[in-house]
């Protein structure tokens, strides 16, 4: 499998904390590429910086082999990497289909003032619009919110809102940070489904990062594995749980809790917070 995005010897500094530390690993077109680690790993500075909103230290990141370090965010949505957030960011006074259709018409050509004067190619394109901001709602199951505003939805419908907004964008490689964040596990299995489905539907690549470890051995290989900034692991989900690194590293703390066993399942939940944050 071919490339489609590779860091290298990615470093980010924040003062005196080294966020990310030399992290060379790669995302392969057409996988779906799990990123875990405990809090404060440095999980959400790598999307950081290959969403441009920070620029690395030192280090490159290459999309299908040329480099966007530098390039501003909006562009690199346009050379097509979408993500969705940890913290989510909604346009929370529009409505479930705007937030969708908001992307969708920044990427459409039609001038203000044809906008404005409602020409039949203004009317036209907010057709196209709005069919298909409503076909990304149905493929994430919440058309029936799309004239709900944004923040009235509950939170797991919050979350397939962002994912269905990221996918406006047509990209081809779609980055989701913590999608299953504050779900059940009835909810966090129907979302490893919806996820498996929208990539094999939208023909996207995609990285993930979860504390669901459920959902990540289910869905993800391969499984990079993140401690203190750096690549601790990565292989297929069985190499990775079975990894006395990452046992020891990311795992273990469950067994010196006393909890379940030092097993990637029980690695979840309430206690994540208690992790390993410097
Ligand atoms: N803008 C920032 N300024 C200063 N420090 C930062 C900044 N962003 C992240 N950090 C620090 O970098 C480290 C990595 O944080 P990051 O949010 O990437 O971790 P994470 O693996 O996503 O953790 P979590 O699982 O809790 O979301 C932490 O020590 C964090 O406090
Ligand atoms: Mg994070």
């Amino acid at each position: 499998m071919a490339h489609l995005l590779e860091m290298e010897n990615l470093t980010k500094d924040f003062g005196g904390i080294r966020a990310v530390d030399s992290l060379t690993c790669c995302v392969d077109e057409g996988s779906i590429t799990g990123i875990i680690g405990p809090n404060g790993a440095g999980k959400t500075t790598v999307f950081n910086l290959i969403t441009g909103v920070y620029r690395p230290t030192t280090g490159a990141i290459l999309l299908e082999g040329a480099s966007i370090v530098g390039d501003r965010p909006d562009v690199i949505v346009g050379k097509g990497v979408t993500r969705t957030f940890q913290n989510i960011r909604l346009f929370n006074r529009q409505t479930c289909l705007e937030n969708v259709m908001t992307p969708l018409l920044q990427r459409t050509p039609c001038s203000l003032f044809s906008a404005l004067l409602r020409t039949p190619h203004a009317r036209r394109v907010d057709r196209t619009v709005r069919a298909k901001a409503m076909s990304l709602l149905v493929a994430m199951g919440i058309e029936s919110y799309a004239d709900a505003k944004a923040s009235t939805l509950p939170y797991g419908l919050q979350r397939k809102l962002e994912i269905a907004r990221a996918l406006a964008a047509e990209p081809k490689l779609l980055l989701l940070d913590e999608p299953a964040a504050g779900m059940n596990p009835e909810e966090t299995r129907s979302l490893a489904d919806l996820i498996a489905r929208v990539h094999a539907d939208f023909n996207v690549s995609i990285l993930l990062i979860e504390h669901h470890m459920d959902l990540v051995m289910n869905i993800c290989s391969p499984v990079i594995v993140m401690n203190f900034g750096a690549l601790l692991a990565v292989g297929r989900p069985d190499e990775v749980r079975a990894d006395e690194r990452v046992i020891g590293a990311y795992l273990g703390r469950k067994k010196r809790d006393g909890n379940k066993a030092a097993a990637p399942e029980g690695a979840e939940g309430e206690d994540r917070h208690a992790g390993a944050r410097r």
